[in-house]
Formats: C-alpha cells, structure tokens, sequence
C-alpha cells in the first residue's frame, strides 16, 4: 500500500471528485501552472534584409534578417517572454565552421541588434557547428570521424564571440565531452566571468530534429550524429551527462527532447538542484501542427497539455517554438 493512502481517509470518507467540481476549485489545487516566463523562444538568423521565411515544417516560425528583429523582441516583450535562443544560417559554409566564431557573423550581429532593440531580452545563444560546416558535423573532421578534442577549441571561440558581441547565456549543443570546461575557461580568461553556461547535457540523438535541420540547414552531409549525441534508450547515461556537465561549470543544465524523454527529466530533476531546461524541439511542435491543422486533434488543448506535462516532469525553463501562442492564450484565460 501506498504511504499517502494509510495516511488518509479511503472512501467513501474519501471522494477525490470533491475538488474537481468546478474551475474555481481546479484551480486552486492545481499543481503545475504555466507562465509566459517559463518560456525561451528560438530564432532562425540569416543574412539578407526584407527576409521572412516561413519555414515548411514549421508553420508559424520563420528563418529572419537582422532587420525584423527589432518587431520580434517588441513583440516577446509585450507577450512577457523573457528569452529567445538564436540560431544563425551562414552566408558561407566551410570544414571549419568560420562563421560561427566570426564576430561578424549572423548570430553576433543578432545579438547586437536584439540587445540594441531590447535590452532586457535574455539573448541566449546556440554554440554548435553544424549549422557553419561544410559537412554539417558539430565538430571538425579528422580521418573522417568527428574529433572531439579539436573541436573543444572552435566552440570556445565561438561561445567567447557571442559574449562579446553582448549574449547573456551560452548554450552549448554538440555534445563533445569538455566543451562544458573549455568554454567556461575561455569566457574566463577573456573576463567574461558572468556569463553562464546553458548546457545541453542530455542530448538524445533524435529523429525529432528532421524539421529543424531544414530551417537551419544543418543536416550531417554524411554519416548521423550516433557517436556524439546520446542513444534514446539510456537514461542512467543521461545522469551521467548532467553530472559532467556540472562539474565543468554549468550553471543551467538541459534534456532534449522533452516528450518521449519525461522520465529523463522527472529522474534529472530528482537528482541535480541546478536549473533544468527543456526543449521542446521541432518534430514534436510539427506533429502538433500539423494534426492540428488536419483538424485531428485540438491544436490549442493538446499544445498546453504537452508543455503542463513538461514543466510538470520538472522542467523550470522550456524552450519551445510554440511559446508565443501559449502566451497569447494563456492571457485570453
Ligand atoms: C544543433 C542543434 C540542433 C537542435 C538544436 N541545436 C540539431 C541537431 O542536433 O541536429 C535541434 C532543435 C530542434 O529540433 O528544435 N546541434
């Protein structure tokens, strides 16, 4: 027998149905409530001006010129959004992904213009190379396999440019081990000591990205991501993970995705006290729209049901591309 039931009365003392008779009462023991603060929304940078490209498998989020930016953070601002995290597609593609650690480059002139037009927008950004390599790997090639160690130096770099272009967060996602350290050494020596790190530490490699790696065209040109991103079925691996991570420096830890990987963050949240984010990624926000847009299910229902659950597992922060429309509604009531 459970604890909670030889502690309390059993039925028909007991009628659990009490306190679900109206809304008034359901929300007053409601245990999980969702908030436009909990959210961190994605952004998809690129070069040109004028651009607003609505992404295919993505209704609604669009890859973006610098120039609508400004519209985007006023907007966040008013629905009480706090954070975006950006993504960057290069002019130019290359072995060694020059673009991102270029002070230059799309996500640092992002940073720079998002922090211009909105100063109390958290600008997080995405440290990883798939988006700027020629193959599409998130680290550099050597004998035809991802190299870990020489990859470390390149996301520093890349993590130190964005910081110094303005980034409030760093959010390392290639999943090499000791990026975590590397990074957090290279924005110290640079005096960038207040800049925290947001690591996706429990990173599955997942058939949920599809729809992402369109939008930021990041697809591996060969090859998958198995020997760096996590296999699904291990959870103790993923415990494993977090723990590095933390005792490399993370201030923020993450599990992605979210929704076939609840008991990742139910376990994560039990065993770390640190910030846990989850990211609701791109399969998971396409199937939704996409049965929603079929009629099949109700878009609007099965959305907040999904991110409740979520937060519910123990998220304290999801990033989520369905973040605007949860603001909306959740201020329609
Ligand atoms: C970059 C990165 C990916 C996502 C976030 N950062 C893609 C990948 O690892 O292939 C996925 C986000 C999403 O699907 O919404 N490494």
């Amino acid at each position: 027998m459970l604890q909670t039931e030889r502690a309390t009365a059993l039925f028909p003392t007991a009628r659990l149905r009490r306190l679900r008779r109206t809304d008034a009462l359901r929300r007053m023991v409601r245990e999980t409530v969702l908030s436009p603060e909990d959210f961190i929304y994605p952004l998809f940078v690129t070069h040109g001006s004028g651009v607003r490209d609505e992404i295919a498998a993505m209704p609604g989020q669009y890859q973006l010129s610098l120039d609508q930016l400004p519209a985007e953070a006023e907007e966040l601002r008013e629905l009480g959004i706090p954070a975006v995290l950006l993504f960057g597609i290069p002019a130019r593609k290359d072995p060694v992904g020059s673009e991102a650690y270029d002070d230059q480059g799309i996500v640092q002139e992002a940073v720079r213009t998002l922090k211009q037009a909105n100063p109390d927008l958290v600008v997080i950004t995405d440290v990883c190379l798939c988006e700027y390599t020629s193959h599409g790997h998130c680290g550099v090639i050597v004998n035809g396999d991802v190299d870990n160690d020489r990859s470390l130096e390149l996301l520093a770099d890349t993590a130190i440019s964005h910081a110094l272009a303005g980034a409030d967060m760093v959010a390392p996602s290639d999943m090499m081990d000791g990026r975590v350290a590397a990074i957090r050494q290279g924005l110290d020596r640079r005096g960038l000591t207040g800049v925290p790190i947001m690591a996706y530490s429990a990173k599955y490699a997942s058939a949920f990205y599809g729809p992402f790696r369109e939008a930021a065209g990041s697809a591996p040109q060969f090859g998958d991501r198995r020997s760096y991103q996590m296999d699904p079925p291990n959870v103790r691996e993923a415990l494993r993970e977090i723990a590095q991570d933390i005792a490399e420096g993370a201030d923020l830890v993450m599990v992605k995705p979210a929704l076939a990987y609840l008991d990742v963050l139910a376990r994560a949240r039990e065993a770390f006290p640190h910030p846990l984010a989850a990211y609701n990624v791109s399969g998971e926000y396409a199937m939704v729209k996409a049965a929603g847009r079929m009629g099949w299910i109700d878009e609007r229902r099965i959305t907040m049901e999904v991110l409740t659950g979520i937060k519910r597992a123990g998220a304290d922060l999801i990033i989520s591309y369905h973040a605007k429309d949860v603001a909306r509604w959740l201020r329609e009531g």
